[in-house]
């Protein structure tokens, strides 16, 4: 782990030119090469869609980044939602609070913009970043993520609501 200083952080804007960056990291993260899909989501960031999005440097080389944007009342939700999409610190730089200060800035920049909640989706078994986002204060929320499996059968049973009792009743 390479020592670091937390004042010597540069919290700033993301830029095309920190496509090769966020590639590295994430590769080095989840052992994925995903050039193409960056490059599309970096486009993105033209049209103002990464509100908020930031990028950490140290001594010019990225070291992590915060991406994600806002949808206002999106799916007939009441807030002005704020998403953190991803989340990615390069791994020689991790456990040192760089996550933390990209998010605190990430945070600041939406209660600027009065987004009400921020939402984030990570899967159950993800031991990095469930406890990281439980440190900064997220919590399960009062809405279910649901999923359907597009390769299998529909399932029969393990329903997930009591609907159909409800009917009845
Ligand atoms: C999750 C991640 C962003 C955290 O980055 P980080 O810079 O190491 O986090 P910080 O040092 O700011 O941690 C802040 C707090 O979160 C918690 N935390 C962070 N990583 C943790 C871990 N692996 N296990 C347990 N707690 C953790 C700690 O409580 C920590 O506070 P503390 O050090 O005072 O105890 C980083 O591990 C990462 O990039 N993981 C890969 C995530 C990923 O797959 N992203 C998508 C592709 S890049």
């Amino acid at each position: 782990m390479k020592k670091i200083d937390l004042s010597s952080l540069n919290i700033r804007g993301i830029k095309e030119s920190d496509l090769d960056s966020i590639v590295e990291i994430e590769e080095m993260n989840l052992g994925v090469r995903r050039r193409s899909y960056w490059e599309r989501e970096l486009q993105k960031n033209k049209e103002g869609r990464f509100l908020g999005s930031r990028i950490a440097e140290l001594d010019g080389k990225v070291v992590g980044f915060v991406l994600g944007d806002i949808g206002s009342r999106e799916f007939g939700m009441p807030e002005n939602m704020g998403w953190v999409h991803t989340i990615g610190v390069h791994p020689d730089y991790q456990h040192q609070g760089i996550a933390m200060t990209l998010f605190e800035e990430y945070k600041r920049r939406f209660m600027e913009l009065d987004v009400d909640i921020i939402y984030t989706i990570v899967s159950l078994s993800d031991t990095m970043q469930l406890p990281f986002f439980e440190k900064m204060g997220f919590r399960p929320g009062n809405r279910v993520y649901l999923e359907l499996d597009l390769t299998k059968e529909p399932p029969k049973s393990d329903k997930v609501t009591d609907f159909d009792l409800r009917r009845i009743l």
